[in-house]
């Protein structure tokens, strides 16, 4: 007798020759794996079907005669093929005669097929061959499924190498209970990062609340967020839990955390160093465990104009996550407008197929004060309107159609008195006078490109089809 396997299997074994299928059983259950029988086609599939729909087992190996008294092997596989049945390694047995039919099965997807009689050990060769396949896939599977969980930015895109630096502490500090402040311009992602965040920690199935502290008026602020007894105050007529508590255990939200007042902050103070607070009204101590993201656009002029409480800036300024402005970071634009044009037209039931070069060149060059959720809300609007096919610039809303004409407008301008430019039979030419030295004239080439663009360095370059880096190269050199 052979070793036994070092991982057991579950094999179905389809046999109608009861004698050949006794003789397999219980080779099979000597070696330590799990055996189920059946004696045809149908006895097959509900067997697969009882158990795969059971809990415990799962087919892992199906081993199969060819001829059976309702159909071939070969309807198995195909079963199998077409996904009615949960993959499993199939394994064909087949009379000398039938070898042919064997080669059809292996070209249907089997894993191997053995000729009858059946050599018992080459068999258990093959089972040993398909377990150790099957646990390196499950391996991979397990390595890709951390890779997601470690990286998963959420639907957070970004192409930018400083975006991306920020969003790795983010995940980086995620594991920890560190106090975590998340500073940016209005609509550059604060929220989102901080969804990032939780779902990379290990709170991320405990509570998650939010709460938009500049929403809310002083009192109820507090009693949202500390709750209060009964009778508290008038129309207190029953106990509420704040969200501190709801939050326990978990984490805690607290956005715009720039425009609580002093007496709030104070309060919420307390709660970052000792982890407790009364409710309103009350006198009990309550302890929680909560972790803390705050959020706010700019909380150091806050500070500095003596609005905010410096203590408290600094115990919640642990870990600084500081989001770039979307102008400051363009290449992020247009990865961010693919993103949005196929969602919102998958969501419309639009076929938005791409942007117009005009459209495009636009909003590389627009400024969004409103970040990305702005870029977001163009995009959505653009698709919304569209008929399908290619987005133009006649589908931008209305108050960014006015800034593209007179930005068309400043650019004939500007180019129209400009001596290195002209125009000719509706295309825009770079004009080099005779005698110009090379290096001169690859400096207009380039400064009258970028001119062209808006100023758009990576258009420019793609446009010159040389490198970013020659552009910044030359610029300093110019
Ligand atoms: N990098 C990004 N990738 C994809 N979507 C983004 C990105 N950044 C922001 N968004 C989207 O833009 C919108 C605004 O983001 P979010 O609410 O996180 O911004 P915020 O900084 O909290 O804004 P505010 O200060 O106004 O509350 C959301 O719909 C968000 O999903
Ligand atoms: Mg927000």
């Amino acid at each position: 007798m052979n070793e036994p396997s070092q991982k057991p299997a579950t094999i179905l074994i389809v046999e109608d020759d009861a004698a050949s299928r006794n003789g397999l059983f219980e080779y099979l259950t000597l070696k330590g794996h799990k055996v189920f029988e059946a004696d045809r086609l149908q006895a097959a599939f509900k067997a697969l079907d009882y158990i795969n729909s059971g809990s415990k087992d799962k087919i892992d190996i199906i081993v199969t005669d060819l001829k059976l008294p309702d159909g071939t092997g070969l309807d198995l596989l195909k079963a199998i093929k077409g996904g009615k049945v949960q993959t499993s390694d199939v394994i064909v047995t087949t009379g000398f005669s039938s070898v042919k039919t064997a080669v059809e099965a292996i070209k249907l997807g089997a894993y191997d097929y053995i000729t009858k009689p059946v050599n018992l050990d080459e068999l258990e060769l093959i089972i040993k061959r398909i377990i150790s396949n099957k646990s390196l896939i499950d391996e991979l599977n397990i390595l890709k499924n951390r890779l997601d969980e470690k990286f998963n930015f959420g639907n957070l895109i970004t192409s930018s190498r400083k975006m991306t630096a920020i969003v790795d502490t983010a995940i980086a500090v995620s594991g920890t209970n560190s106090t975590v402040l998340i500073e940016g311009e209005s609509g550059t992602g604060k929220e989102l990062l901080a969804n990032i965040i939780v779902n990379n920690s290990r709170r991320k199935n405990k509570p998650f609340i939010k709460v938009n502290c500049a929403a809310l008026s002083e009192t109820i602020l507090e009693s949202e967020l500390f709750g209060h007894e009964k009778g508290a105050y008038t129309g207190a007529d029953s106990l509420y839990k704040g969200r501190f508590e709801m939050a326990d255990g978990g984490t805690i939200f607290l956005d715009e955390i720039g425009e609580i007042s002093l007496k709030t902050q104070s309060k919420i103070l307390r709660v970052l160093q000792e982890k407790e607070f009364e409710r309103v009204g009350g006198n009990k101590t309550i302890k929680i465990d909560i972790r803390i993201i705050a959020a706010s656009q700019d909380i150091e002029k806050k500070v500095s104009r003596g609005e905010f409480r410096q203590d408290l800036y600094y115990r919640l300024n642990v870990i600084n996550l500081r989001l770039i402005p979307l102008r400051e970071r363009k290449e992020d634009i247009t990865v961010l407008i693919r993103r949005f044009l196929e969602d919102f037209s998958g969501e419309n039931g639009k076929n938005v197929t791409g942007i117009s070069k005009e459209a495009l060149d636009f909003l590389l060059s627009y400024d969004y004060p409103g970040n990305v959720r702005e870029l977001k809300n163009i995009i959505e609007y653009m698709t919304a309107v569209s008929k399908g096919g290619i987005a133009d610039e006649s589908l931008l809303p209305g108050y960014l159609k006015e800034k593209y004409s007179e930005k068309k407008e400043k650019k004939g301008s500007d180019l129209k008195s400009d001596p290195f430019f002209s125009k000719s039979g509706g295309d825009d030419f770079i004009k080099i006078p005779f005698g110009t030295a090379m290096e001169d004239a690859e400096n207009i080439i380039i400064q009258k490109t970028l001119q062209m663009n808006g100023f758009n360095k990576v258009k420019t370059a793609n446009d010159l089809k040389i490198g970013l880096k020659t552009i910044y190269r030359k610029l300093e050199k110019f």
